[in-house]
């Protein structure tokens, strides 16, 4: 395969993805995603923005320390405070790139950065040079790029390959593009910059007209061999374009693009899943390759033709995106050992035994209520078992809701707060309502409720229900997670990890991009 049969895939849920509101990971669970990017062999993990803050720049540096087999990036603003720290965030890096961008179109230039052009240029130019002192990989953006001048672009483009840029990603910042102009747009910049064939041509498209997928394929067929994606689609507003439909659209339709990609498809869905459970984004069931009905065939007459011959409806297997990975592995019977190689193989390495001997005996619960477990099971235990890691102000000592026909359901609970023992009554409009008013009563968090989801983790009465709770105060925003085969009782773990995400004080705001 010749480098330009190749499409590079730079995968950015980490930076980009975390920048949706409510999908702020902790150091540790951005790790946990790394090494499953890694799994899933990623050309570039864009790990996180070394300078927005001393959690952002620890994640970047265990990311690039630990990750050996995907080159590990961070974001830079065309500072040189910027630059130099992600260059320390990368010292140990086994491959360590740069990103640094500027914004190039009139509006931004001209009110954000309040900027002429030439002083663009010139920035650009040496955020590349100093970036190069220290890495030897160094990509730069032209941020709202689809919105910018072409001959400016052309020009500062230029400028800094000259200046050692080996990747130019050129980003639809705010998801105005469409297929046919930014295709176009791609093929003109290549053709036009006599240096263009020292750099590889990249893109990174929003989704907020719904066409980030197609604007970075009509890219890739101009000349693009680097698409930057994200796991769900994961990102700002909108989101960014899904990693797993790029992948996919290319693999599936190599007739017409004639490209590869280094992907091991077979673990899409698993990181589809880890992404959803930790960041408590649900995937919708619609959603194409990972949502739950991506290959689920309803009608008869679709049935009846797969049952025939399955190419009648499908276009690419289940198998082949990860769907099937998801084996029965462990049961009742099941010893530690076994436990702990499953969590391995599934990236969950128990730091002590105390550590292991904590999941396994939420294992061995899980286990006494649900005959079978799978592997979704199992990552889910691991995220509530985290979840109540750490810094718990708030722990759910017990619960008992009533609710029966015609009554209205009443929630007793007992909380600890900082250990100290509250109980608590409450009626509400259902189960869920009365538990979560029974917690305000003692946390008297006044936060506002933003969203409540249940995802049911496995197929069955009795799967675990994963819950997703969005709080936010003044201004921040926090997304708890709880699951348990009891619906109620993950809502109100789900509830309790928000408010003690809330207290821990770990949202953290990003330096304006
Ligand atoms: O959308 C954007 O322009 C970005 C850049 C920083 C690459 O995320
Ligand atoms: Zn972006």
């Amino acid at each position: 395969m010749s480098s330009n049969d190749r499409v590079i895939i730079f995968d950015t849920t980490l930076r980009d993805g975390e920048q949706s509101p409510g999908a702020s990971m902790t150091r540790d669970e951005k790790l946990r995603i790394a090494k499953q990017l890694e799994k899933l062999r990623v050309d570039v993990i864009e790990a996180g923005f070394a300078i927005a803050s001393p959690g952002d720049f620890e994640s970047v540096k265990s990311i690039a320390d630990t990750i050996k087999e995907s080159t590990v990036c961070s974001l830079s603003r065309a500072l040189d405070a910027d630059i130099d720290r992600a260059g320390e965030a990368l010292k140990n890096a086994a491959s360590g790139r740069i990103h640094t961008f500027i914004a190039t179109s009139p509006i931004h230039m001209q009110y954000k950065l309040q900027m002429e052009p030439d002083q663009v240029v010139e920035n650009a130019v040496r955020a590349v040079k100093r970036a190069r002192n220290l890495v030897g990989d160094v990509e730069f953006s032209l941020e709202d790029a689809s919105r910018s001048e072409l001959d400016f672009m052309c020009r500062i483009i230029e400028q800094v390959i000259e200046a050692g840029a080996r990747t130019i990603n050129i980003p639809d910042t705010v998801g105005y593009a469409v297929p046919h102009e930014y295709g176009n747009t791609i093929r003109q910049l290549i053709e036009r910059i006599p240096n263009s064939d020292k750099a590889i041509f990249s893109v990174h498209c929003h989704n907020d007209l719904g066409l980030a997928v197609a604007n970075s394929l009509a890219a890739v067929n101009a000349g693009a061999r680097q698409v930057e994606c994200t796991i769900n689609g994961l990102g700002e507003r909108a989101g960014n374009a899904a990693l797993e439909e790029i992948v996919m659209a290319l693999r599936t339709r190599k007739d017409t693009f004639g490209l590869e990609t280094s992907i091991d498809t077979t673990q899409i869905v698993p990181a589809s899943r880890l992404v959803s459970s930790i960041t408590g984004f649900p995937v919708q069931p619609n959603k194409a390759i990972v949502g739950a009905n991506a290959f689920a065939h309803e009608s008869g007459i679709h049935q009846d033709g797969v049952l025939k011959h399955r190419e009648t409806y499908e276009i690419m297997t289940a198998e082949d995106v990860g769907w099937n990975t998801n084996r029965m592995v462990l049961g009742k019977l099941s010893g530690r050992a076994a436990f702990r190689a499953r969590m391995e193989e599934l990236g969950t390495v128990f730091a002590t035994d105390a550590e292991l001997n904590t999941a396994f005996a939420r294992f061995k619960e899980l286990a006494d209520k649900k005959s079978e477990i799978f592997d979704d099971d199992l990552v889910a235990l691991v995220s509530d078992a985290r979840a109540s890691a750490g810094h718990e102000k708030y722990k759910l000592s017990s619960l008992n809701v009533t609710s029966q026909t015609g009554e209205v359901p009443v929630a007793n609970l007992v909380v600890s707060v900082d250990t100290q023992e509250h109980s608590a009554e409450a009626s509400g409009s259902g189960p869920v309502d009365a538990a979560f008013k029974a917690i305000e009563q003692v946390a008297a968090s006044g936060a506002n409720l933003q969203l409540y989801s249940v995802n049911a983790i496995t197929s069955g009465t009795d799967s675990q229900g994963e819950v997703t709770v969005r709080l936010e105060k003044a201004g921040r925003i926090v997304n708890g997670l709880g699951a348990d085969t009891d619906i109620i009782i993950a809502s109100a773990k789900a509830y309790l990890h928000a408010l003690n995400l809330l207290d821990a004080n770990i949202q953290k705001a990003h330096p304006q991009v």
